[in-house]
């Protein structure tokens, strides 16, 4: 077994020295879409591989007891999880470790299981369903978990702080949230969690702008997590999920390994391969989602069958100044040129590929819309290259109750697209023409 590169803090990561150097040198010199490319990734000493090999093997030769290469059982480690964990954490600005798990569901788990018996955490509202599910159906029955859930874009400092208890151990973010694309402000979260007497830990859910445009560590957050399911792997193709947590929380981050392998649900190699080859591609896919997407938000917002479009990257979403200052470093020089070179022009700035948007009539309207796409394929998830529409009210959000939906501003008309990367001018021409075809039937 060649020495693989790592983000070395435990026992169970081999040949550590190198990797880390790697990983330190990497982030001080280079880009991100370099570090992406590069770290993770080097050659192979032996045989000259530019690319990583798969490591299938269960299990690794010990010279002597105990006397190992850094493997020794591949749910405790494997050359390619370290590879990817590796590539992880130097694409996650402010990240120095990361954990991948066999999904982003699985990654919620293991955290809330980390918090013990009997604690309370305060979760934004919004938050995906599966989340949700998990803290208030499993964590809340299995572990006496109280969730207080908040409205953490609108809400006042004295309704977030009047939310802490004694054993308030966490508060969850997800920014922007799903589907109506609201925006958190994560600093001043992270001021008001500092103040709690608890100490709270701030987790951000950075799935839907991957590390390319937010990061939230470097916002003051202590954990990220990504559900890799979706841009990070970006190819449909690989369920998987991972936590990064900075250089100062390295005794929370061995509490977690730990838990990832007495819990055990690890992905495997074969995923840890493709993500990591997936990764490498992040901040093309990015910037293409990006700018594709504030093309299609603004061919909606001049439709005359459209009557809301939510998109935080448009210069009239209320929070488009909360979006522009919280962009990580990498994606303010992306959109500082993109505005330099479009002007006033551009209506906006490329913010990730996720948009909102209600289409003029109800149900009936929106599910033709759906079924009159040719190239937007009708289904669930996001962050693939190709592009996905939904109805959120029926598909991912319809285990929330109308009640609750409705309060949320979850309609009937609302349709979620997740934007790919395919040609601008042929995405907005399937956008314009299917909004045409359910205008007629009405
Ligand atoms: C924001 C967000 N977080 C977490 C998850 C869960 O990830 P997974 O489907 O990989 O279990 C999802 C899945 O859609 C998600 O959208």
């Amino acid at each position: 077994m060649s020495p693989v590169i790592l983000n070395g803090d435990s026992s169970h990561h081999a040949n550590g020295t190198n990797g880390i150097n790697s990983i330190k040198e990497h982030v001080s010199l280079d880009g991100f879409g370099t570090r992406a490319i590069h770290v993770g990734s080097e050659p192979n000493p032996e045989t000259g591989a530019v690319i990583p090999s798969i490591s299938l093997s269960t299990t690794y030769k010990q010279d002597g007891v105990g006397n190992h290469k850094g493997f020794e059982y591949s749910r405790s480690g494997n050359p390619n999880r370290n590879a990817l964990e590796a590539t992880l954490a130097a694409l996650e600005s402010g990240g120095s470790s990361a954990i991948a798990f066999s999904s982003g569901s699985a990654t919620t788990a293991t955290v809330l299981q980390s918090l013990g018996p009997d604690a309370h955490i305060i979760s934004v509202n919004d938050v995906y369903g599966g989340t949700f599910r998990y803290m208030t159906r499993v964590a809340a029955v299995n572990q006496g978990l109280e969730t207080t859930f908040v409205d953490l874009e609108n809400a006042d400092d004295d309704t977030i702080r009047a939310a802490f208890r004694h054993n308030t151990k966490l508060i969850w973010i997800e920014s922007p949230t799903n589907p109506t694309l609201r925006l958190i402000d994560i600093p001043r979260i992270v001021s008001l969690a500092h103040e709690a007497p608890s100490h709270p830990l701030v987790l951000v859910d950075n799935t839907f702008l991957s590390p390319f445009y937010q990061s939230p560590l470097v916002l003051g957050a202590d954990i990220v997590l990504h559900s890799l399911t979706k841009y990070v792997n970006g190819h449909s193709d690989v369920v998987m999920g991972a936590l990064i947590l900075p250089a100062h929380h390295a005794a929370l981050t061995e509490k977690l390994r730990f838990l990832q392998n007495a819990i055990g649900a690890v992905p495997s190699a074969y995923d840890c391969w493709l993500a990591q080859r997936g990764a490498k591609t992040l901040h093309l896919r990015m910037k293409a989602h990006g700018t594709n997407a504030l093309a299609v938000a603004r061919a909606l917002q001049r439709s005359p069958h459209v009557e809301e479009v939510i998109y935080p990257g448009l210069s009239t979403h209320p929070r488009n100044d909360l979006a522009y200052r919280s962009l990580s470093s990498q994606a303010r020089t992306f959109v500082d040129k993109y505005l330099k070179a479009n002007g006033d022009d551009a209506g906006g700035f490329p913010y990730g590929g996720m948009i909102s948007f209600r289409i003029r009539g109800g149900a009936a309207q929106a599910e033709k819309f759906l079924t009159a796409t040719r190239l937007f394929t009708l289904a669930e998830s996001l962050g693939g290259v190709e592009s996905l529409a939904e109805l959120p009210a029926q598909m991912t959000h319809g285990s929330i109750p109308p009640a609750e939906r409705a309060l949320l501003g979850i309609g009937d008309n609302l349709v979620r697209l997740s934007v790919g990367v395919e040609e601008e001018e042929d995405l907005v021409a399937d956008v314009e023409q299917a909004l045409e075809v359910a205008a007629a039937s009405a």
